[in-house]
């Protein structure tokens, strides 16, 4: 008898803080406009749970009334639901693929167009500015580069990073196929490095949600990665739609590592290219 009753105790309190997830969602919704609803519940909860435990707070339910009064407070909550992890030539096997099989395509195009969507702070943008510079294809290109946070948004747009992470940054490039010195590309400045100006070039950095704004007209290539990871399988469908309308005939997407077109409304409309690599094209013919 015992045993039940704490199982229905434990049931019903996973009800409850589902419940005030749900409407704490839709408060950050209601006051802010961001649409946090689609996101895959677990991730959702994690780091909301991740940010109680860090403010002196019970419960969400307390928590909902503080981000719907405390501006501040919502920026950092909202810094948590977008994870901004990202390093330069992530994962290098992908951008060594890009340049070996789909730049020779690419090259016989008078212009291309590339999107990454979900940029982060700018790492994945300024590691494709280096790539078409050295394949150079730089002067007939434009990368447009969006998220929908615009503080880390600030950051991309600087391309001023950490001393630390330099050492990672340029072992990527070099399994990423770098045809240069990685360091070419930065200036130290004690504990950071600055990019250089040229990479800045032909770069469009703005403003974009996913969950809620429209499409980016013929894309030769999308880049999307680690992103869609985050939203359950109906938000990854529109999504995925989204890239579609946007990309050209022939026009590739590429995913992250741990994403995958399978079981998705889009998965007989592109033909993979490079599974390991993640790497699709869109299906000429629908
Ligand atoms: C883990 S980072 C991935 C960065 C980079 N693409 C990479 O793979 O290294 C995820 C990024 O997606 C952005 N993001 C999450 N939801 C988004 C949305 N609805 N619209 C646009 N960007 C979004 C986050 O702000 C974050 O910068």
């Amino acid at each position: 008898m015992i045993p039940d009753l704490k199982k229905n105790d434990v049931k019903n309190n996973l009800q409850n803080e589902s419940l005030e997830i749900q409407m704490l969602l839709e408060a950050i919704h209601q006051k802010y406009g961001y649409n946090f609803k689609d996101y895959a519940n677990a991730h959702t909860k994690r780091r909301l749970k991740h940010r109680l435990n860090l403010s002196n707070l019970k419960n969400f339910a307390e928590m909902m009334h503080r981000i719907i009064y405390d501006e501040d407070f919502f920026n950092s909550v909202l810094l948590d639901l977008s994870i901004n992890i990202t390093e330069m030539f992530r994962d290098p096997g992908v951008y060594k693929k890009i340049r070996q099989d789909l730049i020779p395509l690419l090259k016989t195009y008078s212009f291309i167009k590339v999107w990454h969507a979900g940029c982060s702070a700018g790492q994945e943008v300024y590691s494709m500015s280096i790539l078409l510079e050295e394949e150079d294809m730089k002067h007939r290109s434009q990368i447009y580069a969006t998220d929908f946070n615009e503080l880390i948004l600030e950051t991309a747009k600087n391309g001023i990073y950490p001393l630390g992470v330099m050492k990672t940054y340029t072992s990527n490039y070099q399994l990423a196929g770098g045809k240069n010195n990685f360091s070419d590309y930065y200036t130290a400045d004690y504990d950071h490095v600055i990019l250089r100006q040229s990479l800045k070039e032909r770069v469009l950095f703005s403003s974009h949600n996913l969950v809620t704004d429209g499409v980016f007209g013929e894309m030769n290539l999308i880049l999307c990665r680690n992103v869609l990871i985050y939203f359950n399988r109906q938000l990854q469908n529109r999504v995925l739609k989204l890239f579609y309308d946007s990309l050209c005939p022939g026009g590739y997407l590429c995913l992250g590592s741990k994403e995958s077109l399978r079981f998705t409304d889009m998965e007989n409309k592109f033909e993979p290219v490079a599974l390991r690599e993640k790497i699709y094209r869109k299906k000429r013919l629908p």
